[in-house]
């Protein structure tokens, strides 16, 4: 699929490793290598408001994990349209779907410039299937839709699920992400599917609220929400059984098993009808 990872990250591109990057500060709570000291410190503050942040993070992982296995396996869904995607980690959502699908295909976006420098290692696709990388920002939905990347991996008359997972939190405007879900979605064909997982309230709100504070005095807009916001972020949509619930209630397995006072993530997925 690619050469290399100087075909789309260029040698002047600026890390800013001297301010801390959610998708470091994420990698770092995940147990991974590609962060730096500003990082480090930005989760040592975030868990002193949120002790249980590292395991809340997994668990959003998981979440990750099992909804698109779910998709593939039970929705037949063969395109994914993953925004947020964070620094690679495995497994990866197309290693995910290529083991129950080889043929499916994965268009990856993300607007750190780091995860751009390790996008290669999400371009291992398999064969049969394929995956790209976009570098752009959710908040332009239809730069996005309509880029090269996407209209060369993915077929628009065919359903596609759109993943954001652990993202919408970082742009604190209710009205914009209502207005980008749309402008992604309304261009599906029929029998898509939105997933997404995002901080909320519900269950340990000082600690959530510390959390929220720790980022946002780090330099890192997020902003949490309620459950019953995160349901009206499918409005317009069927969700999947279970609803919106806290992640590690979706469709659980044994990873899944952590108290939910560590969790303070809710999610869900839901089909275009
Ligand atoms: C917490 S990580 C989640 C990674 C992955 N989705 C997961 O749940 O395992 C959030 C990712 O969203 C990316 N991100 C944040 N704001 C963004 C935006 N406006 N546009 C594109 N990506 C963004 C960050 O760079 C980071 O990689």
């Amino acid at each position: 699929m690619t050469d290399g990872m100087s075909s789309f990250a260029p040698k002047d591109l600026d890390l800013k490793t001297h301010l801390p990057h959610p998708a470091r500060v994420y990698d770092y709570l995940l147990g991974g290598k590609d962060n730096f000291e500003p990082d480090r410190v930005a989760a040592a503050h975030l868990v002193s408001r949120m002790p249980n942040t590292a395991t809340s993070m997994r668990a959003n992982r998981n979440f990750m994990v099992r909804v698109v296995r779910y998709l593939a396996a039970e929705h037949g869904i063969r395109q994914f349209l993953d925004i947020g995607t964070g620094l690679p980690t495995s497994p990866n959502l197309h290693e995910v779907v290529q083991e129950i699908a080889p043929e499916s295909r994965v268009l990856y976006v993300d607007n750190d410039p780091i995860v751009l420098v390790h996008a290669r290692a999400l371009l291992v696709s398999n064969p049969a299937g394929r995956t790209a990388y976009l570098d752009a920002d959710l908040r332009d939905p239809d730069g996005i839709m309509s880029s090269p990347q996407l209209r060369e991996t993915l077929d628009l008359s065919k359903p596609v699920a759109v993943t954001l997972i652990a993202i919408v939190h970082f742009i604190p405007d209710e009205e914009e992400v209502h207005r980008i879900i749309h402008r992604l979605m309304d261009p599906l064909a029929p029998g898509s599917v939105l997933a997404l997982s995002t901080i909320t309230y519900d269950g340990s709100p000082e600690e959530v609220r510390g959390a929220v504070e720790a980022f946002n005095s780090d330099g890192m807009p997020l902003m949490a929400r309620t459950s019953a916001q995160v349901a009206e972020l499918f409005d317009g949509l069927d969700l999947i059984e279970p609803g919106v619930v806290r992640v590690n209630h979706w469709h659980p397995d044994e990873d899944a098993r952590v108290p939910d006072t560590h969790v303070h993530m809710f999610g869900g997925a839901a089909i275009k009808p």
